[in-house]
């Protein structure tokens, strides 16, 4: 990877949008031209269109400030000429972001996305980067039923999965029967700060729309394989979940409890663990955690606002491993949402893209 890419951040103005501004500046191989966004903040400098909402605890980058929002829609083609690819967190309706993502795809541009409207398209490959990604394999057959040569769209998986999947996926050797997770997430998952989730104060709310479905089904489909160009998703294990809304700032908690077909020691869980890396530590890419599990001995970790920014918030932090009275095992897991559940992913996933020439 010697080369650096032109990238546009469409929905830059959003709470996802606003993480990649700022993951953007100063990245070693992609270099932000565009910055794009609704109708209601097109033509605007990026400054103006985030006043009032900038949800950063960093400044907005210099790069930036001044950048004129361009329309995502009205100026899709104009986009198209000025990039390598896109990233793309909208906050529209389902079909309309699939019309707009199918739209830069076929304008030739590849498509990094954040959004769920694709996650279950068979040929869209949902990725996490240190699990699955053999799933790029299957981008040929998606530029075939597009009519592309460059263009493609790849997404990532939901935020709340990054809690817990990477911490089952080492753990799949064992023969997982289920596990049942509840989530504890975060008010950014919402695209929300506590000035604009006032109702989240001193409070839990036990419900997130759409969000079991998504943390029971998607893990499937990361742990599917590649049969006549689709990705068929595996049969189990079987996750049961609950996804609770909670007063955090940033990170996404799992309680998860596990049960296996041959019952691991305590001691091969750690080391499956502490030995796990996937193709994005074998590259090096840049936002790759160094180790990607970090397990935290002390029983009163991990925690969200601490342990959050592990390995600049890319990292999965586990804790509380021990037996369970009805299930084998329990321990808990935490990620942080708008990065590695977000934005973060998402840059992963472009550069893994990129090593593989997927940009070329
Ligand atoms: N927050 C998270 O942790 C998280 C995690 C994973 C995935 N996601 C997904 O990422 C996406 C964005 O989430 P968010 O939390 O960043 O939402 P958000 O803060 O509400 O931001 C939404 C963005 O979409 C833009 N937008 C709305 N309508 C548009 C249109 N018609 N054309 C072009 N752009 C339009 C907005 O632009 P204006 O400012 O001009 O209105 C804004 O930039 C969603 O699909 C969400 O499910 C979020």
């Amino acid at each position: 990877m010697n080369r650096t890419y032109r990238v546009g951040v469409i929905g830059a103005t959003g709470m996802v949008g606003q993480r990649f501004v700022t993951l953007l500046d100063g990245h070693p191989l992609f270099t932000p031209v565009v910055l794009a966004a609704s109708a209601r903040s097109a033509g605007k400098p990026y400054r103006e269109a985030v006043d009032g909402k900038w949800a950063m605890t960093s400044p907005i980058p210099a790069y930036a400030t001044e950048m004129p929002v361009l329309d995502a829609e009205a100026d899709a083609e104009k986009i198209a000429g000025m990039v390598d690819f896109v990233f793309c967190a909208v906050n529209m309706k389902k079909d309309a972001i699939k019309a707009l993502e199918e739209r830069y795809a076929k304008l030739e541009v590849p498509v990094v996305s954040n959004n769920s409207a694709h996650r279950e398209t068979p040929d869209v490959p949902m990725i996490i980067p240190e699990i699955n990604a053999q799933h790029l394999d299957i981008i040929p057959a998606q530029r075939a039923r597009l009519g592309t040569t460059r263009g493609f769209i790849a997404v990532k998986s939901n935020c709340s999965l990054q809690s817990y999947v990477p911490l089952l996926h080492p753990l799949l050797r064992f023969g997982i029967r289920c596990a049942a997770v509840t989530t504890y997430q975060a008010i950014s998952g919402a695209g929300k700060t506590f000035a604009t989730m006032p109702e989240i104060v001193d409070n839990i709310i036990p419900y997130i729309g759409g969000e079991e479905q998504k943390s029971e089904e998607e893990p499937l489909k990361i742990w599917g394989s590649i049969t006549d160009g689709r990705i068929v998703p595996a049969k189990g294990p079987v996750i049961t979940s609950q996804c609770l809304r909670v007063p955090v700032s940033d990170g996404h908690t799992a309680a998860v409890f596990v049960s296996f077909e041959k019952k691991p020691s305590k001691e091969q869980i750690l080391s499956a663990w502490k030995d796990f890396a996937g193709e994005p530590q074998a590259l090096g890419l840049p936002s790759a955690p160094k180790q990607f599990i970090h397990y935290f001995e002390e029983d009163d970790r991990p925690q969200a606002r601490l342990d959050r920014m592990t390995e600049n918030g890319m990292a999965i932090c586990a804790g509380r491993l021990r037996e369970d009275v009805l299930f084998d095992y329990k321990f808990i897991g935490l990620s942080h949402n708008t990065l590695r559940g977000a934005a973060g992913g998402a840059v992963l996933l472009a550069e893994l893209l990129a090593a593989k020439g997927y940009f070329d």
